[in-house]
């Protein structure tokens, strides 16, 4: 039920943290995974550290902020390998403030990324799953997507938009055979929380506050949100659409 095998899945932001996780574990299960990222060094070396381990693998560069370039990708996407199977929509960047501690740019640099780069995507690679009628779309949400975060105002605007875009995509398509669900971890150890850590005045007890967000008192492993996209693309979810997968260590469980 769990199986990926020989399915095409594109995976965005594929060179650091969480998309490098879902890359890696969708080629282990057998898929052929093109990893892409606006980072072209770190997103090469991982393909071919997988291709190394024997499975399917290939890096494209993309920028999800470009329409162009997410419409040239899916189009080499198709050429090379007749379809696609899944989409999986996980490039974001964050920002720590208040809104008073927020401008207007960092604001649109966030929705730029977060939510015009998962509608960009999207758009580029629908058709083709329409004209196929199947498929499995994955946004990377976050639980500042279902419950509001302290100092994360920019960041939870973007995140709620993915989990209303989820869900709306979720009515227009599901009935054409393309299921579409969205991941909402709480922390995961990653490049990203690292950085932001870095801008505290005290990182070691900012880690030690992040950590207890989490009921169970740790951030999450990137592998963890990794196997929740491998459950949501495989045939064991083909009843799920339009969720919010929430994977958060109990943090939206209430105080
Ligand atoms: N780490 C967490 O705690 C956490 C929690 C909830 C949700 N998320 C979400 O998970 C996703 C991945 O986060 P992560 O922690 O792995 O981050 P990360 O910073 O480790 O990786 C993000 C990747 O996205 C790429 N990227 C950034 N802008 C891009 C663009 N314009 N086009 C293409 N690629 C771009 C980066 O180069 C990077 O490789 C994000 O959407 C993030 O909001 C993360």
């Amino acid at each position: 039920m769990f199986e990926q095998r020989d399915r095409v899945v594109l995976v965005t932001g594929a060179a650091s943290g969480i998309g490098a996780a879902i890359a890696s574990a969708f080629a282990a299960a057998g898929a052929r995974v093109v990893l892409t990222d606006v980072t072209e060094s770190a997103g090469l070396a991982l393909a071919e550290q997988i291709r190394a381990q024997g499975h399917s693998a290939e890096f494209r560069r993309l920028n999800v902020t470009d329409e162009e370039d997410c419409a040239n990708v899916a189009g080499q996407v198709l050429t090379r390998h007749g379809r696609l199977d899944v989409l999986i929509n996980n490039a974001g960047i964050g920002h720590v403030g208040t809104v008073l501690e927020t401008n207007g740019a960092d604001l649109d640099r966030l929705y730029a990324v977060n939510v015009r780069g998962v509608f960009n995507v999207t758009k580029a690679c629908l058709p083709t799953m329409v004209d196929r009628r199947a498929g499995a779309i994955i946004n990377l949400a976050s639980i500042g997507g279902v419950v509001g975060v302290r100092q994360r105002a920019a960041y939870c605007v973007t995140k709620f938009a993915v989990v209303g875009l989820t869900k709306a995509m979720a009515l227009d398509h599901s009935h054409q055979g393309i299921r579409v669900n969205c991941i909402c971890p709480g922390r995961v150890e990653t490049p990203f929380v690292k950085k932001m850590l870095a801008g505290y005045p005290d990182p070691a007890a900012a880690y030690r506050e992040m950590c207890a967000t989490q009921l169970t008192g740790r951030m999450l492993h990137p592998d963890e949100v990794a196997a929740a996209a491998l459950y949501l693309a495989s045939d064991a979810a083909v009843s799920v659409t339009g969720t919010a997968f929430i994977i958060d260590g109990g943090w939206s469980a209430g105080k």
